[in-house]
């Protein structure tokens, strides 16, 4: 466990943006033999006024987060899937892919845009780095070439050694889970070709501010990036950042394309967005306040909508074991007294109960048998997903409690 007053980047003080209060690693499910043993620590968002880097206080080892069970498959969400594809065709259609140019991807999970360059395009000069072992597994007997390690600057000179430099890095959900921000960054600078190209990819932070999807804001989230931060973030390593895509998955996400070649041409789009950011105040104290005030009203207006439905004896049962509903239900203190159950489809989850508060997590089929009034809709980042899903199914019977901004009661999703 680190906790960190000064910025993981610059080194400036940071200040206090929301205290969400102590908190269980949000992946790590367990059995009731492992409750009294959880590991807790304190969540609270910051945010550096220097470089703009918004940051998690303190954060567990990331030993504890990706270890040899990590429990996200990536693999479980077609949505996902279909992401990663269309960046493998990108990167052969627009960027005109060679097989011999290497793709180096750091936490490709169980099935990355490797797996779509090799699987769609037969390109075979790839490398997948990932710290997780069990999913490294996956991604081996899926014919990949992968190295079960973490990514730093120390581990690059390494795999730089063995495989030579790599022409495209990629990092999708990657880059805000690893705290060693100046190291990997470092690494992803030795590793690339001089006309290298990083594509990187997380969740936005106008997004969580816009939504108030304070659920993005867990341990494995150690930084969420804005365009500006991650601009201060590439000059530093004289790394030049010349296109920006917003993105859809994962709750909202920022797209961001960086070279070592620094007369790559500034997209009008980055201009735009860095443009967009200073003008809604990324560089202002009330932008922060107000995310804080809307936290608490969310939370509030959550609370009241699951009490008053639990009180006339409605069944409530959450969608999808998430690791942002580890942030609702112990930020909120929602437990088994007003959500029966999670339904999840996740094997490494299922049977086990959700940590901190200890819902019960059963898998589909015992959803199916058991489907209740009210659903609240946890895996909301995979909402398009679910609502085909559940168009003739959950939605004919019961309805939907969605938490963002405020807690609101639909009909169908
Ligand atoms: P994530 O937000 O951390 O990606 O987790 C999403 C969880 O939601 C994951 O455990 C799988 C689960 N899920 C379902 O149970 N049913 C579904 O239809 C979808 C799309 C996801
Ligand atoms: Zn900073």
């Amino acid at each position: 466990m680190s906790e960190h007053s000064f910025c993981r980047s610059c080194g400036n003080k940071l200040f206090e943006v929301v205290n969400f209060g102590k908190m269980p690693i949000a992946n790590a499910f367990v059995h009731k033999e492992q409750f009294k043993k959880e590991y807790m620590f304190q969540l609270m968002a910051m945010n550096c006024p220097r470089c703009s880097l918004f940051q998690l206080y303190e954060q567990p080892d990331p030993s504890l987060l990706f270890h040899d069970n990590y429990a996200f498959l990536a693999d479980t969400s077609r949505v996902m899937q279909q992401h990663f594809s269309l960046l493998a065709e990108e990167l052969i259609k627009d960027f005109n892919l060679k097989n011999d140019e290497l793709v180096t991807e750091i936490g490709s999970n169980d099935s990355g845009v490797i797996y779509y360059l090799n699987k769609s395009y037969k390109h075979t000069n790839h490398l997948g780095v990932e710290p997780s072992k069990n999913v490294c597994e996956i991604s081996n007997s899926k014919g990949l070439r992968m190295k079960n390690l973490f990514f730093n600057s120390n581990t690059a000179s390494n795999l730089i050694s063995e495989f030579g430099k790599s022409k495209y890095f990629i990092s999708l959900n990657t880059l805000a889970h690893i705290p060693d921000i100046n190291s990997v960054l470092k690494g992803i600078h030795d590793f690339l070709t001089d006309d290298g190209i990083y594509i990187t990819e997380d969740p936005y932070l106008f997004d969580v501010f816009n939504k108030v999807s304070y659920d993005q804001i867990y341990d494995e989230h150690v930084f969420i990036f804005s365009v500006t931060a991650m601009k201060n973030l590439c000059d530093k390593f004289n790394l030049q950042l010349f296109d920006v895509k917003k993105t859809d998955t994962a709750g909202g996400s920022m797209r961001y394309y960086i070279t070592k070649n620094k007369t790559t041409k500034i997209s009008r789009n980055l201009v735009s967005y860095l443009d967009f950011e200073k003008k809604n105040g990324i560089f202002e104290t009330k932008i922060y306040s107000t995310f804080r005030k809307n936290c608490e009203k969310s939370k509030n207006s959550l609370l009241d909508t699951l009490t008053t439905l639990a009180e006339k004896n409605n069944k409530i049962v959450s969608y999808g074991a998430t690791s942002k509903s580890t942030t609702i239900f112990n930020y909120c203190n929602i437990g088994t007294d007003l959500i029966s159950f999670i339904t999840d489809t996740t094997s490494t989850k299922i049977n086990k109960y959700s940590p901190g508060v200890h819902i019960p997590i059963y898998d589909y089929e015992y959803f199916l048998n058991n489907l209740p009034n009210y659903c609240f809709l946890g895996a909301w980042n995979h909402r398009k997903e679910i609502s085909i899903k559940e168009k003739e199914i959950f939605s004919k019977k019961g309805k939907w409690i969605i938490h963002t901004p405020e807690a609101k009661i639909i009909n169908d999703l």
